[in-house]
């Protein structure tokens, strides 16, 4: 049986998280967007939250020129935030919930609650050729009100899955996404995934019926930073060792 490429879209939001702690300009998300896409990531996923604890609209300009594969912009339902949205013009845009006192997102959209405004919204971003997806709990009423919007994917949030990784609630979860993601082709909704996901919980999540794409973030970057740590202290301590008093001065 022929396999379907199923794409990754690399969330560098935690790269401006370390820059923001500085109020500086390293490190640059930009340049990690070009270094994720040199080593095989189809895509680059940004949350360009309204308090900009992380990413910034300049990162948003910039990586519109910068990405050459796919330009995942996440964003909550929020009227300056749709009008960037617009401007810019990334091939998608991730429509997710959105609560300043969160940590990262919590949850799926009410899309029952929202469902008017999603759907204008969904007008607007199609105008402009603009993808949508909406993210969302594998839940089969939110797949029914996803297709009603117009939207053209669903992400489905796959965090209370890896919650249960290795719990006895695992397979339920599981369940319920394959559930989930049989309704969505079966109505003609396209299948993204992500929230959580490692390089072992992802394993059983590539079996989800057409699933396309994954947006995969504090994962990467956290193991980014202990695959770099040798190189970086080693880089450290021949800049120390090699130290001779007449160069610095
Ligand atoms: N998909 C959506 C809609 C998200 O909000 C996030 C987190 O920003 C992700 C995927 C990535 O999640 P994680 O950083 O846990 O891999």
């Amino acid at each position: 049986m022929q396999k379907k490429a199923i794409l990754l879209c690399v969330n560098i939001d935690h790269i401006a998280t370390v820059r923001q702690a500085r109020g500086g300009i390293e490190p640059d998300p930009v340049h990690g967007a070009v270094l994720c896409e040199q080593h095989g990531a189809d895509g680059i996923t940004v949350h360009l939250r309204e308090d900009r604890r992380h990413i910034q609209d300049r990162d948003v300009r910039l990586l519109k020129e910068v990405v050459r594969g796919k330009f995942n912009l996440e964003m909550a339902l929020s009227g300056e935030i749709i009008q960037i949205a617009l401007e810019t013009a990334p091939h998608q845009v991730t429509i997710v919930p959105e609560k300043r006192q969160e940590l990262t997102t919590e949850g799926g959209l009410d899309v029952k609650a929202n469902a008017g405004a999603i759907s204008k919204a969904v007008r607007q971003f199609h105008e402009r050729n603009i993808l949508v997806s909406l993210f969302i709990e594998p839940n089969l009423e939110a797949i029914d009100i996803s297709k009603q919007t117009g939207a053209d994917f669903i992400e489905f949030h796959t965090g209370t899955y890896c919650h249960a990784f290795g719990s006895p609630s695992e397979k339920k979860e599981l369940a319920r996404l394959y559930e989930a993601a049989e309704k969505a082709v079966a109505i003609g909704l396209r299948v993204n995934a992500g929230h959580g996901l490692n390089a072992e919980n992802v394993i059983p999540i590539l079996n989800m019926k057409g699933l396309e794409e994954l947006n995969i973030g504090h994962s990467i970057v956290s193991r980014a930073i202990f695959k770099g740590l040798p190189a970086v202290v080693r880089e450290m301590k021949d800049v120390i060792r090699h130290f001779t008093p007449d160069r610095a001065v």
